[in-house]
């Protein structure tokens, strides 16, 4: 047997929970209602909903017979619906598909509504004396931690060396005092917030506790790309300064002084000449990417050496020369542009 699955079944015996209502049961029924319930719920929440429906729906039989809008009346207030639907389902399934008793093998367990593959082997281990893994939340946080592994849990081929991991560690007995192990050190101890190491029997060789790490592991879901915007910007220069108009108070960088945008698709010499400027050489300056909690903006800046500006200038709008960027309200990346800029326009 694997230290690792030594340790976490003679913790079991001192520090586990022995005494959970579905716990000391081989009933398939009772074992997969729990299951079901604890997806993404504590077990104290779980506990009163646990016990109302196994008086409703005493068996598999009851839950099948009863219409689906009870079953969801009786789920409210635990959320992710979806698991009250799909029960339902399954009972249905189990009753249709294999004569009201549930199938023991762990693969046809998952080919039912709603069950998983960890789900399905938790079924199988508690009722059947399967010998197979579990990999729920708790059990990825665990695994992660304790071997430092890497990535976030939910990405496939992370998920994949967990569940080689989770194979390589079984005990060869005793499977369902060591998945219940798992999960009461993932929920009571080897927590996300707070984890109490100092009472955790992995303690000793945990990667994530050596290299103080246990807070950045299991990594996070990586957030999703940001939409992305462009924006053209204009440098325009005459006699060494350069033009800054106010932003609008609303929106990105409100209030600050910026680089006059060129409206989308619109070409920067007619744009400008339109309204009174007479336009020199114009030439693109190296981009630049900003990232905003909402989007990614990439700036591409214009330089436009200006030979005469319109006869009234619009409010709001400042000539700034090189000694003066340091004092002005400019938001970085604007600053950046005009840092590789003004000493060129001197
Ligand atoms: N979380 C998921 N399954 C559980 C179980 N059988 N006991 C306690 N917590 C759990």
């Amino acid at each position: 047997m694997s230290d690792f699955a030594r340790r976490l079944i003679a913790w079991h015996a001192r520090q586990g929970r022995h005494d959970l209502p579905w716990q000391n049961t081989t009933d398939p029924y009772r074992v997969w209602l729990s299951e079901i319930m604890l997806q993404q719920t504590q077990v104290a929440t779980v506990i009163p909903y646990y016990g109302r429906f196994l008086e409703r729906f005493p068996t598999l039989a009851d839950l099948a017979a009863a219409p689906v809008q009870e079953v969801m009346a009786l789920w409210s207030g635990l959320g992710y619906y979806a698991r009250a639907r799909n029960l339902h389902q399954c009972a249905r399934a189990v009753m249709a598909e294999h004569g009201g008793g549930f199938p023991q093998d762990p693969a046809a367990i998952a080919a039912l509504p709603g069950i998983g593959r960890s789900t399905a082997n938790a079924i199988a281990v508690f009722c059947f004396g399967v010998r197979a893994p579990i990999l729920d939340g708790n059990v990825k946080r665990v695994l992660c931690r304790w071997r430092g592994v890497e990535g976030f849990p939910g990405a496939p081929a992370v998920e994949k060396s967990l569940w080689r991991l989770a194979e390589s560690l079984l005990p060869d007995g005793d499977c369902g005092t060591y998945i219940q192990a798992q999960m009461d050190l993932g929920a009571g101890v080897c927590s996300r917030g707070r984890p109490r190491c100092g009472d955790c029997p992995l303690a000793e060789d945990c990667v994530a506790r050596r290299e103080d790490r246990v807070a950045e592991l299991p990594a996070a879901r990586p957030r999703k790309a940001l939409p992305e915007r462009e924006s053209t910007v204009l440098a325009i220069m005459t006699d060494g300064r350069v033009l800054l108009e106010e932003r609008p108070a609303a929106g990105i960088w409100g209030g600050l002084w910026s680089l006059p945008e060129v409206p989308a698709g619109a070409d920067a010499r007619a744009h400008l000449e339109s309204r009174g400027w007479r336009v020199g050489k114009c030439r693109p300056l190296p981009k630049l990417v900003h990232v905003f909690t909402h989007f990614r903006l990439t700036l591409r800046p214009l330089l436009v050496l200006a030979e005469a500006a319109p006869q009234v200038a619009e409010p709001g709008q400042h000539w700034l020369a090189a000694g003066e960027v340091e004092s002005a309200p400019l938001p970085a990346p604007i600053r950046k542009v005009l840092a590789g800029l003004l000493p060129v326009g001197r």
